[in-house]
């Protein structure tokens, strides 16, 4: 098939296979090809980086009930975005939204750019999603090239050479079959292609609207590609993490990690630093305060970019009267620790030392 043909069959699977996304323009009311909201393209492109279309469904729908619109976001406090974020991962990317809301309310009328170029400007935008704004809210023939369009286009084209060196390669297959019409559509039905059909493992060749091209259909290659050049261990680090809870109203001692570096102005119980050195036997050397500190059984692990973590976790009931003094801390009632920014490895703390 020519690579209009190719482009055409998929967009025709796509009229009846796309799924229903909430930052897509109402598929059942058969509107596809519409040009969606871009500021709900956006959100939802900021949001999808590094995570599942389940994971950030819900999110996606408070976020747009909360703040429907770039003017709404840029009005809104910062802490209130993180807390609503807390839980999606690398939050840096929901400082940079915010960023970003502020200086398109502001410097451009509350409207984004519509080239990728533009785009790549602001706070938080790269390549990946420059591209896929451009094109999914605008229109433009731009190459969007993610995580599902390597595998489905690397298996297509028999591409052997591992990633990141294959990247280029990829990226120009996909910008030769990317269409002048729909290339939003064109970029989001490879993608769904990649989500449903040719999933990382056990491929559904047969149901494959590409099976007649594909240079890998129905083979055991499939499923070895797109190849990945060996990723370095991680390495594990150590350190203590302490709840201190209210004997009287289960409230909880919280402080604020500092704005820049990991889990950045995020909220934290008060710990020890994480290192690959820390002897969790000396712990109890760095409690916030003195108390009846009791390590609980299990250890917390976790796992970010570049290391695991694993925490041992200590509980002391105190009286909230008496150390209410922590340096920057505060007690957070019971009831409001959902609200609160805490990252998933501090909701893990607070479960080990609480359940
Ligand atoms: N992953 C990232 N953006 C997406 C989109 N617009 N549709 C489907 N999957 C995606």
């Amino acid at each position: 098939m020519t690579t209009a043909s190719l482009s055409h069959t998929l967009l025709n699977w796509y009229d009846r296979h796309a799924r229903k996304l909430p930052w897509r323009v109402s598929p059942e009311d058969g509107k596809l090809g519409e040009i969606p909201d871009p500021y709900r393209v956006w959100l939802s492109e900021i949001m999808l980086q590094q995570t599942t279309v389940a994971a950030v469904k819900d999110y996606f729908q408070n976020f747009t009930t909360a703040w429907p619109t770039v003017e709404c976001l840029a009005a809104a406090d910062e802490e209130d975005v993180m807390k609503a974020w807390a839980g999606l991962g690398y939050y840096s990317r929901a400082r940079n939204l915010k960023k970003c809301a502020d200086i398109v309310a502001q410097e451009h009328a509350g409207k984004f750019p519509e080239t990728e170029d533009a785009l790549l400007k602001l706070p938080g935008i790269g390549p990946y999603t420059a591209a896929a704004i451009a094109a999914i809210a605008f229109d433009r023939p731009a190459a969007v090239v993610d995580g599902n369009v390597e595998r489905v286009l690397s298996r297509l084209k028999k591409i052997e050479t591992p990633l990141p060196d294959a990247k280029p390669e990829i990226k120009s297959v996909m910008a030769d079959l990317t269409p002048q019409d729909r290339p939003g559509d064109f970029a989001q039905a490879v993608m769904d292609l990649g989500a449903t059909i040719c999933t990382p493992r056990r491929p559904a060749c047969g149901l494959c609207p590409w099976m007649n091209d594909c240079e890998v259909q129905n083979s055991n290659l499939a499923e070895t590609l797109p190849r990945k050049a060996p990723k370095k261990e991680k390495p594990t680090r150590y350190g203590a993490a302490f709840v201190a809870v209210d004997r009287k109203t289960g409230a909880v001692l919280l402080r604020r990690r500092p704005p820049k570096g990991l889990l950045g102005g995020m909220t934290e119980v008060p710990g020890t630093d994480w290192s690959e050195t820390f002897d969790p036997e000396s712990a109890l050397g760095h409690v916030p305060f003195p108390c009846d500190w009791k390590m609980k059984p299990t250890e917390v692990k976790h796992t970010f970019t570049h290391f695991h973590l694993r925490l041992t976790v200590f509980r002391a009931d105190a009286h909230h009267a008496v150390f209410s003094e922590v340096d920057g801390a505060w007690w957070s009632p019971a009831l409001s620790l959902d609200e609160e920014a805490l990252p998933t490895v501090m909701r893990k703390v607070l479960s080990a030392a609480l359940n």
